[in-house]
């Protein structure tokens, strides 16, 4: 089967269930060139080489094709699609209120929040017996975290989750679909949610709170701080990258343990499992599939396979994890294994800047819903995906459940 169709084939929304044999078949070549000039990556080296090659950018105003690189300047890029120094810079600001060196206890002090928020929404599915573990559960939790840290009035959520969807939906990579019309609208989206969120800011200068829309205007910083736009699409990119992953590895979190009693019922009685299971469900289900941003600055040589500058590199995240040059019986969920420096937060300079924040709210939230839930059981499976073949899980989980234990 040529690497053009296999291409089709992993972003077809029928492949959404389980793109993992798709995903065996492109690490038989390491490099696979697509019919529409972009290359393929699915194997652990390769892919971790790239995201530590300086030649290697994240910013696509460097595409070679003129309509993708003038779309791409439409709107500014936010940090995850800018290079150093840029991006460093940005990176280092952004990161002055949510964590170390500056503020190093941010995530640990927001502990006892994250597990009262889980506690209201497992009480709330107490006396029903069906119950959507999407709706009711795995999305609530992640936007009230976001909205609560960068200081989003929670009730606005109707107002942000359209843009968000676009944003999203800017991501599809269905190459049947117009392009230009799937970024228009995202870049549209991003441009409304970045005046949203820059009003919200604004209306804290002068009068510190402690958020971080509040501390992007109020802090004093060394470095400058934000400018106008730079706060826009920085505030932007934290509420998206902030709940749009994260309910993904709730919900495929509990869908692989579901489909796994033994495993649910181990991490039940040894609750302290529960942070390796975390990264065990990163490298197995994880929320973001691949990266589709990449680009060559020059012709980059990729085993034995030239890249040519400013073609597409899209670098298949979920089929390096599960490398078997790399993994030990990569298609077997072990929330035991220790050998796991999965690629579920990418890695190098771009890798996740909300990681401690992500895996705190997963294993919260997943320890409260197997303690409280009794005799769960999975309705439908495979559960209805979400269209996206990045950033991947179901749109709804519906389960039963025999009642609410403590
Ligand atoms: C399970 C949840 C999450 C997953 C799987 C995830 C995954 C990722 C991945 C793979 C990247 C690398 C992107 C690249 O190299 O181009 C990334 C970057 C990023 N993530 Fe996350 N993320 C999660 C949660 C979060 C949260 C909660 C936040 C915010 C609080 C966040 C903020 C960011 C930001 C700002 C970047 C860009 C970093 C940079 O460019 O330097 N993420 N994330």
């Amino acid at each position: 089967m040529a690497a053009d169709t296999l291409f089709r084939r992993i972003t077809d929304y029928a492949s959404r269930p389980d793109p993992y044999p798709l995903y065996a078949e492109l690490r038989e070549s390491k490099v696979a060139p697509q019919d529409d000039g972009s290359y393929l990556v699915g194997t652990y080296h390769e892919i971790t080489a790239l995201l530590h090659d300086p030649r290697i950018s994240s910013d696509r105003r460097h595409r070679s094709d003129p309509e993708e690189a003038r779309l791409a300047a439409e709107l500014a890029p936010s940090f995850i699609g800018l290079d150093d120094p840029e991006h460093d810079r940005l990176r280092r600001t952004t990161m002055r209120p949510f964590g170390p060196p500056h503020t190093p206890g941010r995530v640990d002090a927001m502990h006892g929040e994250i597990v009262r928020i889980a506690d209201e929404l497992v009480a709330g599915l107490r006396g029903r017996q069906r119950v959507d573990i999407v709706d009711d559960f795995a999305y609530p939790l992640p936007v009230t975290v976001i909205c609560r840290l960068l200081g989003v009035p929670r009730e606005d959520e109707p107002k942000f989750r359209g843009w968000s969807d676009a944003i999203v939906g800017g991501l599809d990579l269905n190459p049947d679909q117009d392009p230009t019309e799937r970024t228009q609208a995202a870049t549209e989206a991003r441009r409304a949610m970045g005046v949203y969120l820059g009003g919200l800011a604004e209306g804290r200068r002068g009068k510190p709170s402690d958020d971080l829309l509040s501390a992007f205007v109020n802090d004093q910083d060394p470095a400058g701080g934000l400018n106008r736009i730079e706060l826009m699409v920085t505030s932007v990119l934290l509420l998206v990258a902030g709940h749009e992953t994260t309910v993904n590895l709730i919900t495929n979190g509990m869908l692989t343990l579901l489909r796994r009693p033994d495993q649910l019922e181990l991490l039940r009685r040894e609750p302290a499992l529960m942070p390796r299971a975390v990264e065990e469900l990163l490298r197995f289900e994880p929320p973001v599939q691949m990266l589709p941003q990449r680009t060559p600055l020059v012709d980059v040589e990729v085993a034995g396979v030239t890249v040519p500058k400013g073609a597409p590199l899209i670098l298949v995240l979920a089929s390096g994890s599960r490398d078997p040059r790399r993994f030990r019986d990569p298609d077997r969920f072990d929330p035991r294994r220790t050998d796991n420096q999965h690629l579920g937060f990418g890695s190098g300079v771009h890798s996740c800047f909300g990681a401690p924040l992500a895996r705190l709210e997963a294993q919260i939230a997943l320890t409260a819903l197997l303690r409280t839930l009794e005799g769960l059981r999975l309705v439908d499976d495979p559960p209805p995906y979400r269209r996206s073949p990045v950033l991947r899980g179901p749109r709804h989980l519906l389960v039963e459940h025999d009642g609410a234990g403590v």
